[in-house]
């Protein structure tokens, strides 16, 4: 393959770096700062593009908001229109939170004369159209919201039987971003019922993101990554702790499945709804981060508070997310009480890596993170910057980092070989 920027990334396995560290040692000689094969081990990623969707989206994780975690069913060109307004204002979507997702509830609950979808009349009475056109004018992108199945969750017409003629009118009303949600099915199998929308999709011409939500019922990370941009691995977050770290953990299971052009979705953010703490919620965003999670916002932007808006517009966090090597980071190490103890971590661009202490027990406790434990050499030294402090707190350590983390809170840090940062 020519090594071209684009295919490069596209290729930026964990091979492509390792042969990276061996030719800087080669002509260094010093210390090579990864442990060959513990870390393939850890971080295998050889699953991962065995079939793309190729449609060239989804390089990173996408970002964005939906609807469905704060308004429900309780949505209307207004909210739209003034979350697109303060998705600007609030200085997200600069960061690249993007999308603006209409989730269940935008349709009438029968099809028109013609069997098309149409949008509630009392809710969207100016069209999806006109809407697109408001997000588009902001600079941002329209999502919307369907079901392969007979209908939606909310009951409205589901695109089973009809995914040529939903995807036509999704495209032309400007659409960029389809949730394919699994309600009402009838039994049949995920493998014949969302590939469908994918080539009616693909058919209208328009590069349409493609976000199946079929909760992680038959494994889709196993067969998805040739269907769609990204995979729900789990079943509907919800605005819980408990909710929050099960999702977490069931999505870790199939981090080697992830990459560029395809996701796995724990689901989106419940950051800002109120059912958490601040530290709690401080986890929820530096765990989907590192697992390379969609970032879709699920709260109301147009009324954060100081903390939600510190969180969720936190650059060096979200920058682990959309780092362009795109290796989903996972579950580690866990020691303590019941395993309360857990290192979370993943290999970065330019011989970096992302470590996360998470303490899941409630009392605080010092976390100690290994070299060996995170696939780097003991001997080897690393600058420790704390991305939520936004300071480093170490220029150059060896075999370990260890810090206090309160009860249910997620130390987070990037690692980087110490000559590098000494440099900066
Ligand atoms: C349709 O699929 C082909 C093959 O994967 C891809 O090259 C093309 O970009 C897709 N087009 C759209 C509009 O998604
Ligand atoms: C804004 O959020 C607060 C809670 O953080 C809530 O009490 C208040 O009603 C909200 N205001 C609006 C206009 O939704």
């Amino acid at each position: 393959m020519a090594k071209t920027p684009a295919n490069y990334v596209r290729a930026c396995r964990l091979t492509v770096i390792l042969y990276v560290y061996v030719a800087a040692v080669a002509v260094t000689a010093r210390v090579l700062p990864l442990q060959l094969s513990l870390a393939a081990k850890i971080y295998d990623t050889s699953k991962y593009g065995i079939l793309q969707l190729g449609n060239g989206l989804a390089q990173t994780p996408q970002m964005g908001w939906n609807s469905w975690n704060f308004f429900n069913c309780d949505i209307d060109e207004k909210v739209i229109t003034e979350t697109a307004d303060a998705l600007v204002t609030t200085g997200l979507a600069k960061l690249g939170y993007v999308y603006v997702n209409i989730d269940d509830c935008w349709s009438e609950l029968a099809r028109d004369s013609e069997g098309n979808m149409a949008p509630d009349s009392k809710a969207f009475p100016s069209g999806i159209k006109a809407l697109a056109d408001y997000v588009h004018s902001k600079g941002l992108k329209i999502g919307i919201y369907s079901d392969a199945g007979l209908f939606t969750c909310q009951v409205r017409p589901g695109s089973l039987k009809h995914e040529y003629d939903d995807a036509a009118l999704f495209a032309s009303w400007d659409i960029d971003y389809l949730k394919y949600d699994n309600c009402f099915n009838l039994g049949i199998d995920p493998q014949e019922r969302y590939p469908p929308m994918r080539d009616a999709l693909n058919a209208t011409g328009r590069t349409i993101f493609y976000s199946l939500c079929e909760w992680g019922v038959n494994d889709p990370a196993l067969w998805a990554s040739k269907i769609g941009n990204s995979w729900r691995t789990t079943d509907d977050i919800e605005d819980t702790w408990e909710s929050m770290t099960a999702i977490a953990d069931i999505n870790d299971k199939w981090a080697a499945y992830a990459g560029p052009g395809g996701w796995n979705d724990p689901d989106m953010l419940e950051v800002g709804n109120g059912g958490m703490t601040y530290q709690e919620y401080r986890a929820h965003f530096s765990i989907w981060a590192l697992m390379k999670a969609p970032l879709i916002i699920g709260c109301d932007v147009r009324n954060m508070t100081t903390e939600t808006h510190e969180i969720l517009t936190n650059e060096e966090v979200i920058a682990v997310n959309q780092d362009p090597l795109g290796v989903q980071g996972r579950k580690v190490y866990t020691y303590g009480p019941d395993g309360c103890y857990q290192i979370w971590a993943g290999p970065l661009s330019e011989q970096r890596s992302v470590i996360a202490l998470w303490n899941r027990c409630s009392k605080a406790a010092t976390i100690t993170a290994k070299w060996d434990a995170v696939g780097l050499e003991p001997s080897a030294s690393f600058s420790v910057r704390d991305v939520w402090k936004h300071e480093y707190v170490s220029l150059s350590s060896t075999t370990s980092f260890s810090v206090q983390v309160e009860g249910h809170a997620c130390e987070m840090y990037i690692l980087a070989p110490a000559t590098a940062a000494s440099a900066t």
